[in-house]
């Protein structure tokens, strides 16, 4: 195959975000331009994503992100050789903005339009970044999403494990909420535990030793609040020994849960030499997370793959190579009836 080249839009939560990849002859890829805008600062009043905040943002700054990234890529509109956009899961009315942009721009180019999983872009960034070989896992930790995912090839995923109740990022999010913590509240969380004692609370290690690769985190964040409840007046050393303890409690439930999905990887493919751990999502920016997943994997014998914080956080480029994955491989383009999915196991 020639040069490829693709713009990328992604409008399914509160990012907006454009980007232009090359894919070269070689089967190597070039990000071109990466542009990214945050909601946050509209959003963090009402301490989480307001969907109809979203989706208007996404209207007000799209066709700007769109333009700068081609500018930055220095090319227009009409050599670009295809479109990728988020097409679900996530906000319908964010999703609504990118994807029809998304065609209107394949309309009136005449090129083919990509409608790309959410969950597919973070699962196949590591391939751009450190070109991973199928198969590998993939853990997805989010604001939305808590996923173990077998990656066996583009369009072929297994999830093994999900939560069955809150995200890792939204308990995060909630525990910093109860404690007064600012949003987002993972990093607020991280800052406020590296002072603390993790082992001033027992807090609750869910579905720890049971062979299901399930995750569950509400429990963690009742504890939470019954120990916030019962001292009084809540000390800022009080808080940071909860936040240490919590993210204590994590550090385990994680080492238990993906211990047994590597595991259970060196089962299924006990020929794969290099085995590999991929993560994503805004949790895995966490130093405690990110040690204990690291750790494992030494003590496993697979490679830790994460890839730059800012591809590992809702982008463009991701969606992008999802794209270019399955241009690459000759896959079908999407009809431009295909419509936006909020939800999209
Ligand atoms: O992937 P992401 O940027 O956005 C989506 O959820 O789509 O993830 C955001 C989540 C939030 O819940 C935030 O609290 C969490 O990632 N997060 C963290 C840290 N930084 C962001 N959680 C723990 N520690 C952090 N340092
Ligand atoms: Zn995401």
């Amino acid at each position: 195959t020639s040069k490829l080249r693709i713009l990328g839009i992604e409008t399914s939560c509160d990012e907006t975000a454009a980007a232009v990849v090359i894919r070269l002859p070689d089967g190597s890829a070039v990000t071109e331009a990466d542009v990214v805008l945050s909601q946050l600062d509209e959003h963090s009043a009402y301490g989480g994503v307001v969907p109809e905040i979203a989706a208007r943002a996404h209207v007000d700054a799209l066709d700007t992100l769109i333009e700068e990234a081609l500018t930055r890529a220095g090319i227009s509109l009409s050599e670009v050789d295809a479109i990728a956009a988020t097409s679900g899961p996530g906000l319908i009315g964010g999703l609504l903005v990118g994807l029809m942009t998304g065609k209107a721009i394949a309309r009136a180019t005449g090129k083919p339009l990509y409608a790309v999983n959410h969950l597919e872009g973070h699962a196949l960034t590591a391939r751009l970044t450190d070109g991973v070989a199928f198969p590998y896992l993939m853990l997805l930790v989010s604001g939305g999403h808590t996923q173990l995912v077998l990656v066996k090839g583009v369009g072929e995923y297994e999830r093994w494990g999900t939560t069955i109740d809150d995200a890792l990022g939204e308990a995060f999010d909630k525990t910093a909420k109860l404690l007064g913590l600012p949003y987002p509240g993972g990093p607020a969380v991280e800052r406020a535990a590296a002072t603390g004692n993790p082992k001033r609370f027992a807090f609750p290690r869910p579905l720890v030793g049971e062979a299901r690769l399930d995750f569950s985190f509400s429990g963690l964040k009742t504890a939470v609040r019954q120990a916030a409840e019962g001292i009084a007046p809540v000390t800022d050393q009080d808080i940071a020994d909860i936040c240490a303890s919590f993210q204590h409690a994590i550090s385990r439930t994680l080492k238990d849960r993906i211990g047994r999905g590597l595991q259970r990887f060196k089962e299924t493919y006990p020929d794969v030499a290099e085995p590999a751990l991929v993560v994503a999502g805004g949790v895995a920016a966490n130093k405690e997370v990110r040690q204990t997943l690291d750790t494992l994997c030494a003590e496993h014998r697979f490679r830790f793959v994460a890839p730059p914080h800012h591809l590992c956080t809702d982008n463009a480029v991701m969606i992008a190579w999802a794209g270019l994955e399955r241009m690459a491989l000759g896959m079908p383009s999407d009809d431009l009836a295909v419509a936006p999915r909020s939800r999209w196991p």
